[in-house]
């Protein structure tokens, strides 16, 4: 049920893409797939669709402008996906800016950071995060829609 009593279950989910990731099908794809970015948003826009939800499917390049859309999650959103990219293992800004979100947080990446090399086995997200989901190329995101779906539905319910 939607409404004041359930804010999260009307509000979109914010899926928040960070440096480089607007290079998806182009860059590394043999660690990242061939997916593009507009694939991957097409992709997480209908499994939402099929689940009742909404999302709001965004890239920056920018640390600053993830940081503000993490802030004005705050008031807007029912949960965040984020992949931060490379930000995930280097910015304390950001993990402050996940840290101040009320709802939950699912980090995301298409590669398995822990099979990687050893600077990509930190990130400071995860210090937010309700999960974390890596490994699974696109269809991770797929899975943190659910989860988020889950969570929300049961926040109504
Ligand atoms: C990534 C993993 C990061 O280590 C890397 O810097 C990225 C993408 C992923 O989705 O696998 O840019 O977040």
């Amino acid at each position: 049920m939607a409404g004041p009593e359930n804010p999260g279950a009307a509000r979109p989910i914010y899926v928040l893409n960070g440096p480089n990731l607007n290079l998806l099908g182009e860059r590394e794809p043999e660690v990242y797939g061939r997916t593009t970015l507009q694939e991957l948003g097409d992709k997480v826009r209908r499994r939402a669709g099929e689940l009742g939800l909404s999302t709001d499917f965004r890239q920056s390049n920018s640390e600053a402008e993830l940081i503000e859309w993490l802030q004005e999650a705050r008031g807007k959103a029912g949960g965040v996906i984020l992949n931060a990219a490379g930000l995930s293992h280097t910015s304390v800004a950001l993990l402050d800016a996940a840290r101040a979100l009320a709802v939950p947080l699912i980090e995301v990446h298409l590669s398995n950071p822990y099979a990687r090399e050893a600077y990509r086995r930190h990130s400071f997200i995860s210090e937010a995060a309700t999960a974390v989901i890596c490994g699974l190329g696109a269809e991770g995101y797929l899975y943190a829609v659910e989860a988020l779906g889950q969570r929300l539905k049961e926040r109504a319910a």
